[in-house]
């Protein structure tokens, strides 16, 4: 199915993607002025929505952009967009932006936001990718200042972020890990890092400038129950650069393995990574019931 073909929720009803429009003098479009959130589905199971929305409640916090009813009825619309477009495995999008108004800031305050969802089929990574791992590198562009945009919105003007992704790509990377201002690690374009020294499984802490990942909490949360050893921190590169695994994490990706970092190979063996690997595929099949 081409995506043209797909039912879209956009400002309280649901219409064909062909036939639905957005003002040319939305915030969105002209200024990157907006918040969004991905959710995998499972099996038509939104995964850990009400984490989603809870984020989507302080992005909106964070920037002024008004959430209609604070979201209240976000759930419910995610759940028509999956079921009038019949999917099961979907990738999810609910993206807000402050809504149509000029450049005078003096309107920007009344605005209606402009609340659209989107549902698409999930395409999984090839399954020689999710065991072996793909190509990063430590991009030269930093992850915003937390006194900026701070990276714990989830924001829809990603150029930063973008121009780190194109970066990597021209190195011959699929991920680009970025440092932050401090010259620490921060997070991957759009995923968060973890990586593993012996035995222990490492990643930044909220206060290094990241977003705070669904996946994240949920990785966090297994390697606790696993008896594994977890450490959140500041870490220089040198950390992540001799480890003995890293993988990055998002709702789409789930946990990715990196094979290479740069010009170094991290070994092939990935016991935590696989341990992790499995754990969260058995939690998605309990949430969803089966
Ligand atoms: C910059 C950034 N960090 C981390 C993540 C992972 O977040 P989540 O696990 O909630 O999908 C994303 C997701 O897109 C992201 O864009």
């Amino acid at each position: 199915m081409a995506i043209v073909d797909l039912m879209v929720y956009l400002n309280g009803r649901l219409v064909a993607a062909r036939r639905a429009g957005i003002s040319v003098f939305d915030r969105g479009f002209l200024y990157g002025d907006g918040i969004y959130e991905t959710i995998r589905a499972y099996g038509g199971h939104p995964f850990r929505l009400p984490a989603h929305l809870d984020r989507l409640r302080a992005s909106a916090r964070l920037t002024g952009v008004r959430l209609p009813g604070n979201g209240a009825g976000l759930a419910a619309m995610v759940r028509r967009v999956l079921a009038a477009n019949r999917l099961a495995d979907a990738r999810i999008r609910i993206t807000v932006s402050r809504g149509a108004g000029g450049p005078d800031p003096a309107l920007m305050a009344g605005l209606q936001p402009t609340v659209l969802i989107t549902a698409a089929p999930y395409l999984p990574p090839p399954p020689a990718t999710v065991r072996d791992g793909v190509r990063a590198v430590i991009t030269r562009v930093v992850r915003n200042d937390r006194r900026a945009v701070d990276p714990a919105i989830k924001a829809t003007s990603l150029l930063n972020n973008i121009l780190a992704s194109r970066e990597a790509a021209g190195r011959g990377a699929r991920q680009a890990i970025l440092l932050n201002p401090a010259g620490e690690v921060a997070e991957a374009a759009s995923a968060n890092i973890f990586w593993v020294r012996r035995g222990v499984l490492t990643t930044p802490s909220l206060a290094a400038g990241i977003l705070p990942g669904v996946t994240r909490a949920v990785v966090l949360d297994l390697a606790r129950r696993l008896g594994f050893s977890v450490r959140e921190g500041r870490y220089l590169p040198a950390a992540l650069t001799g480890a003995d695994e890293a993988f990055v994490s998002a709702s789409t990706i789930e946990i990715l393995p990196l094979a290479w970092l740069g010009g170094r190979r991290f070994p092939a063996r990935r016991p935590v990574t696989r341990a992790l690997q499995t754990a969260y595929r058995v939690t998605v099949d309990a949430e969803r019931g089966g």
